[in-house]
């Protein structure tokens, strides 16, 4: 198989919206990374995003909606969630709540709750409204690989093995969203940091929200499989240190600002002057290309840990990233 890419015409939207409701799988831009989407209701569709990704079956699938209405069709939404998705929705932030019936176990990996999320990204939108069914889409990318932010890097992945891409150009924010779980409503907690901060949410709340670290025991279903200690990860071994420096041509380095001078060959860099957003936004491509640049191992400077917002997600992505294997 080779993966076709498509425009988003509005042809090509209704045709990819098609076969999705039949069954099929298509890669889809969100404004955080690129999914590999198939309709959430149809077991098989979703066993063959499992098979595409290499994915073991107990990392279960984020399910995205068009909105409320279509969520409190497959899970129970409680009043805390209904004030995050006043607040959040549609956009990066991922509830995960008790799931109704129809809801397929090979979604949840057979537990009991569901992750959904109503995505902002115009052409996911569309998608979902044409398509008139619920999506699971993890990110577009083989398992423990770096997720993708453009359609080149799906195509890098999994190219040979999904038919249907949807061009929608670079993502916007660049890592994944915020994972909540609200099943038990007196103690959010944080399964994955993302772009709406622990802080954020905990101002609509108005209680204090609380960050697992571990994925949970090994052998029992996981807790938060994107809490994976290696996840998100180059091939090239990769070392975040505070002061990165080349110190020899087998080092690459990547800096959070623009060096001052000339470009260097092995010296990347995430933004011009250090804004959050732009290095999120930038991560995932750097880390590819310098992957890609045959240098035997890879830098990246850490970030202040009092930098706030976003800083929580990039510092969570760069520490999985150089997690061991
Ligand atoms: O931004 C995103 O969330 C992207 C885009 C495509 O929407 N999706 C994404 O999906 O990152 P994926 O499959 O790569 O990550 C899904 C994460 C997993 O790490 C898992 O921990 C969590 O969602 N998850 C899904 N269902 C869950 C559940 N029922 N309980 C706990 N965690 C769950
Ligand atoms: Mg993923």
């Amino acid at each position: 198989m080779k993966a076709r890419l498509h425009r988003p015409t509005p042809a090509n939207l209704r045709r990819l919206a098609t076969v999705l409701r039949d069954g099929g799988l298509v890669a889809i831009p969100t404004e955080t990374v690129y999914g590999l989407a198939a309709h959430a209701l149809d077991t098989e569709a979703c066993r063959a995003i499992f098979r595409a990704k290499g994915r073991p079956a107990h990392d279960p699938l984020i399910v995205h909606v068009l909105d409320l209405a279509h969520a409190v069709e497959l899970a129970e939404f409680n009043d805390p969630a209904r004030r995050l998705v006043q607040a959040f929705w549609p956009g990066a932030l991922t509830l995960v709540l008790p799931k109704k019936a129809c809801v397929p176990d090979i979604v949840t990996s057979g537990g009991p709750t569901v992750a959904l999320r109503s995505p902002a990204h115009p052409l996911a939108r569309r998608l979902l409204k044409l398509a008139g069914v619920p999506l699971a889409a993890p990110s577009a990318n083989p398992f423990t690989y770096i997720s993708p932010t453009t359609v080149e890097h799906v195509r890098q992945g999994l190219g040979a093995r999904i038919p249907h891409i949807l061009d929608g150009g670079a993502c916007p924010i660049g890592v994944e969203s915020t994972v909540l779980d609200l099943s038990r409503p007196g103690r959010p907690r944080v399964l994955r940091p993302g772009a709406i901060s622990a802080e954020q949410i905990s101002r609509v709340l108005g209680t204090k929200v609380a960050t697992v670290r571990r994925a949970g025991k090994p052998g029992k279903r996981l807790l938060a499989p994107g809490l994976l200690d290696k996840h998100y990860s180059p091939r090239t071994p990769l070392r975040a240190v505070a002061n990165p420096a080349t110190t020899d041509t087998g080092t690459a380095v990547i800096l959070l600002r623009k060096p001052a001078g000339q470009a260097r060959v092995g010296v990347y860099w995430l933004s011009r002057r250090g804004e959050l957003s732009e290095i999120a936004r930038h991560l995932y491509r750097v880390l590819r290309e310098a992957d890609a640049s045959g240098h035997h191992q890879i830098l990246i400077e850490k970030l202040p840990p009092t930098a706030g917002g976003l800083a929580a997600a990039i510092n969570d992505r760069v520490k999985r990233a150089a997690a061991k294997r």
